[in-house]
């Protein structure tokens, strides 16, 4: 299921701009996606790009006609009419010319004419050769165009068509599409500070095996993700995951139920918002054994001793503060929450009954409902990841907006 945030792009009038790079065929694959998520797209095609791919292409994936040619009637100013019907341009794959033409103001063709005609946001994804990224010259272009606002998606290291290997690769458009979102986001974090703790605790009892649970950190993970992108400044405390650090958020990275306490009540103090949605181990062995336990008896007894509940004790000492839990039960879920939301002075609680399909730990998906203090419930069908933490997002921003 696509990382996509639910309705973000329905009716946005995006532009994909085409430029001659061998990686032109991924923007079909873009183009596409685009239209699946309802925007208004509309594709420009430079003379170069026709090489790789044809308007026909484009015109059928995005239902409209496509714009190439600067001089093609019945639309004297086709570079003016597709400006004024623009609100974000993703120059989709650009090239190193392209480049050069842009930062120099050139109107040669229909896309760098509608450049100088358009004054919305400009998001450029390179795609060349690693020798032609890193000339004096093309590296002068990009600084220009950077100085003027455009905005850049690095491209990737990998194999490049040419045979050689380096940064040169266009970013997936997947990738592009994430990007695109973001750029449609209300920023109504702004100016807040959120905590999130994510992923499993490993309680060790020996030096080799641990105590854990089977959580992915996905959902804390795609709460920090989609925090970050509406403006807050977010701190993630995390237990051991194997996912990638999202950019632009702080990330703490700790082992044990303990740790976890220890980093969250250090960013405490300056936090706004707090959603604990790792799932801390409430056990860890009462004792460690040193090196590793040798195999002896059938039947042995590890005994466990009680972690600080984290949340509990942050609910003693929220102040003005949001917090928020994650109840993951099997069976009579609401109820469960219901009683949590109370013990641990809770805002709002997100409450998945783990035993239904497509819900909670490892999956994509998660099917929540949230309980808030005041006995509201909203329950949510099944979303991916990123889009259900914006719906639990716009929840929270409601909910504060209501009480003042
Ligand atoms: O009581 P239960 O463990 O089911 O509550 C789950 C919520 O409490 C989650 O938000 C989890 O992050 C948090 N929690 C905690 N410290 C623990 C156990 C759970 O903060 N020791």
């Amino acid at each position: 299921m696509l990382s996509q945030v639910a309705d973000g792009l329905r009716g946005k009038k995006v532009t994909v701009g085409v430029t001659g790079g061998i990686s032109a065929y991924k923007a079909v694959e873009l183009v596409s996606l685009l239209t699946r998520a309802e925007a208004e797209v509309r594709v420009a095609l430079t003379r170069a790009a026709k090489e790789f791919v044809t308007p026909l292409t484009f015109e059928v994936l995005s239902g409209r006609p496509v714009y190439h040619e600067l001089f093609a009637a019945p639309d004297p100013v086709p570079h003016i009419t597709l400006a004024r019907q623009t609100e974000l341009l993703v120059v989709y794959p650009a090239t190193a010319n392209f480049l050069a033409q842009a930062a120099w103001g050139l109107a040669s063709d229909l896309l760098t004419s509608t450049l100088l005609a358009y004054e919305g946001q400009v998001l450029v994804c390179p795609a060349m050769n690693q020798k032609m990224l890193s000339h004096p010259a093309v590296k002068d272009n990009i600084r220009r165009l950077r100085e003027r606002g455009y905005i850049f998606l690095p491209p990737e290291e990998g194999r490049l068509a040419c045979g050689e290997k380096g940064p040169g690769r266009l970013p997936s458009p997947e990738q592009v599409l994430e990007e695109i979102n973001r750029f449609f986001l209300p920023q109504d974090l702004k100016g807040l500070n959120f905590l999130i703790t994510a992923g499993p605790t490993w309680e060790s009892w020996d030096e080799v095996r641990i105590l854990t649970s089977r959580s992915s950190g996905k959902m804390g993970y795609a709460l920090a993700r989609a925090a970050r992108d509406r403006g807050a400044r977010v701190v993630l405390v995390s237990g051991p995951t194997a996912l990638p650090p999202p950019v632009g958020v702080e990330l703490v990275a700790v082992t044990s139920a303990l740790e976890m306490q220890a980093a969250v009540e250090r960013h405490f103090a300056d936090a706004d918002v707090v959603i604990m949605a790792a799932a801390v181990s409430d056990y860890r062995p009462k004792e460690r054994v040193a090196g590793k336990l040798k195999k002896g008896p059938e039947e042995i007894l590890l005994p466990l001793v009680r972690n600080p509940d984290i949340l509990e004790e942050l609910g003693r000492k929220k102040g003005r503060r949001l917090l928020v839990g994650f109840a993951a039960e099997a069976g009579e879920a609401l109820e469960k929450a219901r009683a949590k939301l109370k013990a641990k002075g809770l805002d709002l609680i997100v409450v998945n009954d783990i035993t239904q399909q497509g819900a909670g730990f490892g999956a994509d998906t998660n099917v929540v409902s949230v309980l808030f203090a005041n006995g509201r419930l909203v329950n949510m069908p099944q979303l991916d990841k990123l889009t259900c933490s914006h719906r639990l997002i716009d929840l929270l921003v409601e909910s504060v907006g209501r009480d003042g």
